[in-house]
């Protein structure tokens, strides 16, 4: 086969490959017209190779749209309950508001220059990140994979229903003050134990599951200890929590008590 040719034939598998992933999804779920409308091919046959890998057995729901991603409540051929995190490879905002994360990052030295590399390597960043707190102790959803730009996770909820964020959270004044103690001791273990600072901290990014536990999410943006951004952003994510939970009618803490309850001894 001439060199011409076997590029053809390799574009033709890719393209059959494309198909079949469109036909099984389209097969598969009900999900599959949503699916195809916000998803490129590459995307979709992602998905369809993490269903053949049997990493995802079926998808039942989205449990959240946003402008930059979609989440979707997936499970896994062992059982496992997933939140399955697929980033949306033709969002425009998304590179300008992200790059200066990678940038100064030692781990990702490489700035890819093509668009669909990069929103890859943000899914490789957010899976590292659980993984590195995960590790630690910390307590974020477990990760369990990723591929280009889709990463699964354990799914925080019961029966199919995801837990609320502190945000959506209705309780009581002594909740919310046990909540601001519980999210300081999280991010301070985030801190301190993973050595990482979350980068996008708010009452937006945090799950409170039964019995008050306090779950870190969305950690794509959070960078390590000593980045130019890591500080910035602690302080900004610590004077958010701070205004929520004061509003809550919490008596929180200064910035400096924060900040030096977050940072421990480190
Ligand atoms: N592991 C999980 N288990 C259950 N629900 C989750 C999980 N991860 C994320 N979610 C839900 O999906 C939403 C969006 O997730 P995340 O914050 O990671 O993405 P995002 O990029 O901020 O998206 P958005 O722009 O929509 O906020 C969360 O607010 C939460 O409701
Ligand atoms: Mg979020």
């Amino acid at each position: 086969m001439s060199y011409d040719e076997e590029i053809e034939e390799r574009l033709r598998r890719r393209e059959l490959r494309a198909e079949r992933a469109q036909r099984y999804l389209r097969k598969r779920s009900e999900l599959d017209e949503v699916m195809e409308e916000v998803f490129d091919r590459v995307t979709l046959m992602t998905i369809y190779d993490l269903m053949n890998d049997r990493l995802i057995e079926d998808f039942y729901g989205v449990i959240s749209s946003g402008k930059e991603s979609r989440i979707y409540y997936a499970r896994g051929c062992d059982g496992v309950e997933l939140a399955v995190k697929i980033y949306l490879v033709t969002s425009a905002e998304f590179k300008h508001n992200r790059m200066a994360y990678v940038v100064d990052d030692p781990r990702f030295k490489r700035v890819p220059t093509d668009f669909r590399k990069f929103i890859n390597l943000w899914a490789q960043r957010e899976f590292k990140n659980l993984e590195e707190a995960y590790e630690a102790g910390v307590a974020v959803p477990r990760p369990r994979f990723v591929r280009r730009n889709v990463l699964g996770m354990d799914f925080l909820g019961r029966d199919g229903a995801r837990y609320p964020l502190l945000s959506e959270l209705e309780a009581e004044q002594e909740e919310f003050a046990e909540l601001y103690e519980k999210t300081l001791n999280v991010v301070a273990a985030l801190y301190q134990k993973a050595g990482l600072v979350h980068g996008d901290l708010s009452q937006f990014n945090i799950i409170v599951a039964d019995g008050l536990e306090v779950y870190l999410i969305d950690l794509a943006q959070a960078v390590k200890r000593g980045h130019p951004i890591a500080e910035p952003s602690l302080i900004h994510g610590l004077e958010t929590l701070a205004r929520f939970f004061a509003k809550k009618g919490v008596e929180v803490d200064d910035l400096d008590t924060m900040l030096n309850r977050v940072r421990g001894g480190v």
